[in-house]
């Protein structure tokens, strides 16, 4: 197959664990490239339902290799406490790696992301506390602790207190706080170290060889496109890079052995956390759409904001990622209302519309959404098993977001179970899309 990096579209929570199972059903192999135990991929198939941080979501199919990349922030606690509650459920960690070269999220991270949050006050980012911002600032300044530490006592100890001594130093200053001790974390990552030790390998290796010699490679993206650090919405943003770029960096193969991006979108929009979001809906069908989306954090448990689908921050999506299909969840969350919005455009306070979403997270926040009606569906669509039996209304949406955005929705899922998912063969006769099981069957892309 040909590789395919699955990417979150909007601000995350796209469900693209759910694709990423699915996908993986043809799949050798499932790279986890970026971002840490922030995510949380939902996967639900024959009445379990199972909430991975940092596990890729390919642990379910026996056959698939699942990798934690370089480019992720391992928390060793969460990813020690998700290992043992699959196995409880029978779920085999066998074909799981972790990358020597992923850095280490450390108590102290965590604690400084939150005193880091308290001190930001109205200015909060709603960071989930995970220690992901402090872990990845950590690496950036060359002083992180790496999975590769904690496969020898004797190199951990030395760097952990290093670590223990600056940031106790950091936290009393700056925030009069305490760092936990040096004896207290160690005893603690020392056991988590004995459960990971066996799975912590170089995966670079690994992935380059399995892209060379033909297998098929899902890459699994964590966020979304507009909490990159860089192409997001700056500073409402995660520390890590969720675009498709991210996972030639996250996991050390080349651009040229990426052949296809799916870019996951929901059917609406959603964020969580604070940052300018010009389709949110404030109102009731705001939380018709957070209800009926159960849009509610897989992490935090926060409410999602909730808004109409923005078709301004699919286009850039579809730019930064170099998209080639688009997977469309959670459609069914739409049926029941009289007519659906999309935003197409922005107006700036000054009248001009603008077509192009901006970088400046202050004109953003300016930005009013031109949106266009089209009339919605009233059935129930979560027993759809195939395009041509949605409601005219619903396939019209789906077909006004492509032309909207130029990028082929070759997917679309009704429902948060396996099964409630179609992948599309072919839209509008003459313009066929490649399906996303096509990509994974190895098929020619267009
Ligand atoms: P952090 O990644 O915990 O530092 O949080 C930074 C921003 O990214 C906050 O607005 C979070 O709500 C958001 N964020 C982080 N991870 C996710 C995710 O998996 N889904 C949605 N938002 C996320």
């Amino acid at each position: 197959m040909p590789t395919v990096v699955v990417v979150g579209a909007q601000w995350g929570d796209e469900a693209k664990g759910k694709v990423v199972d699915c996908l993986a059903q043809d799949a050798d192999m499932v790279v986890r490239y970026g971002g840490g135990s922030n995510a949380g991929h939902t996967v639900r198939f024959d009445g379990h339902e199972f909430k991975l941080h940092l596990v890729p979501s390919g642990i379910f199919r026996p056959q698939v290799t699942n990798i934690i990349a370089s480019g992720v922030v391992v928390d060793p606690q969460v990813l020690v406490e998700e290992i043992r509650s699959l196995q409880a459920e029978g779920v085999s960690v066998h074909n799981l790696k972790v990358s020597a070269s992923a850095h280490v999220v450390m108590p102290y991270h965590r604690l400084l992301d939150s005193l880091e949050e308290k001190q930001r006050g109205s200015a909060q980012i709603g960071t989930t506390c995970r220690g992901i911002g402090p872990a990845y600032a950590d690496k950036a300044a060359r002083k992180g602790i790496r999975m590769a530490d904690l496969r020898h006592p004797e190199r951990f100890a030395a760097v952990l207190r290093n670590s223990v001594e600056e940031k106790s130093r950091l936290l009393k200053l700056v925030y009069d706080a305490d760092c936990p001790s040096f004896d207290d974390i160690w005893r603690e990552y020392e056991q988590y170290a004995e459960v990971l030790r066996p799975l912590i390998t170089d995966t670079d290796p690994l992935v380059y060889r399995a892209v060379k010699e033909g297998q098929r490679v899902v890459f699994e993206g964590a966020q979304g496109t507009l909490l990159d650090l860089d192409h997001g919405t700056y500073p409402y943003v995660t520390s890590s890079h969720p675009v498709a770029g991210g996972a030639c960096v996250g996991t050390g193969i080349g651009p040229t052995h990426i052949d296809a991006v799916i870019g996951v979108a929901k059917a609406y929009t959603t964020r969580v956390g604070s940052g300018a979001f010009p389709t949110e809906l404030l109102n009731e069908t705001g939380s018709y759409l957070r209800e009926r989306g159960r849009e509610y954090g897989t992490t935090t448990g926060r409410p999602r904001r909730c808004g109409w689908l923005d078709t301004v921050v699919l286009r850039y999506s579809a730019q930064v990622n170099g998209l080639t299909a688009f997977a469309m969840t959670l459609l069914d969350v739409l049926s029941g209302l009289d007519t659906v919005q999309v935003c197409c455009a922005y107006r700036l306070p000054s009248g001009e519309v603008i077509e192009q979403f901006p970088s400046d997270s202050a004109v953003l926040k300016e930005c009013e959404p031109v949106y266009e009606s089209l009339p919605g569906w009233k059935e129930e669509i979560a027993d759809v098993r195939r395009w041509d039996d949605l409601p005219e209304q619903a396939k019209r949406y789906v077909q006004r977001v492509e032309e909207l955005t130029g990028v082929p929705v070759a997917m679309v899922s009704v429902g948060p179970l396996r099964s409630q998912t179609f992948w599309r063969h072919g839209v509008s006769g003459d313009a066929p899309v490649r399906s996303l099981k096509e990509l994974a069957e190895g098929h020619a892309l267009a």
